[in-house]
């Protein structure tokens, strides 16, 4: 019996373990976003929150997606406060769709 809850128990961890490697958006926007949006998406002095964001929380995944591949500069921007624009991220498709699901998260929806 003792070993059987063992099995039951390992089979659930490799389970767990496998489903945040595929499809982890959080681990994408750590690498790759945190450093300007900041953690958990509270924004910096270099670009804007995601934490209750309304454009992330109305938006279609496709046109955040779009923003996202293609960046956001020149007379595109949108936050006049930064100085900056949004640099095009070089992301796969799953990444794009994992991150963008992350996002709504932030965004609180
Ligand atoms: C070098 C800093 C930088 C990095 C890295 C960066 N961003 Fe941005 N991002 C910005 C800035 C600045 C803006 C605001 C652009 C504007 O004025 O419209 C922005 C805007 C956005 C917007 C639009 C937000 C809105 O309210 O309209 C999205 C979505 C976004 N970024 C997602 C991401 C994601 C996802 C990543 C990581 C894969 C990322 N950004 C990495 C600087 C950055």
């Amino acid at each position: 019996m003792k070993r059987m809850i063992a099995g039951a128990l390992m089979v659930l961890a490799l389970g767990s373990m496998s489903m945040a490697e595929a499809g982890d958006g959080s681990a994408t926007y750590k690498a790759k976003c945190l450093p300007c949006h900041g953690a958990d998406g509270k924004g910096t002095a270099m670009a804007p929150a995601f934490a209750g964001n309304e454009y992330i929380k109305t938006a279609a995944d496709a046109d955040i997606t779009d923003v996202i591949v293609k960046g956001r500069q020149g007379a595109d921007k949108k936050y006049k406060q930064f100085a900056i624009g949004m640099p095009a991220q070089k992301l796969s498709a799953d990444e794009a769709k994992d991150v963008v699901a992350y996002l709504k998260t932030l965004a609180g929806k």
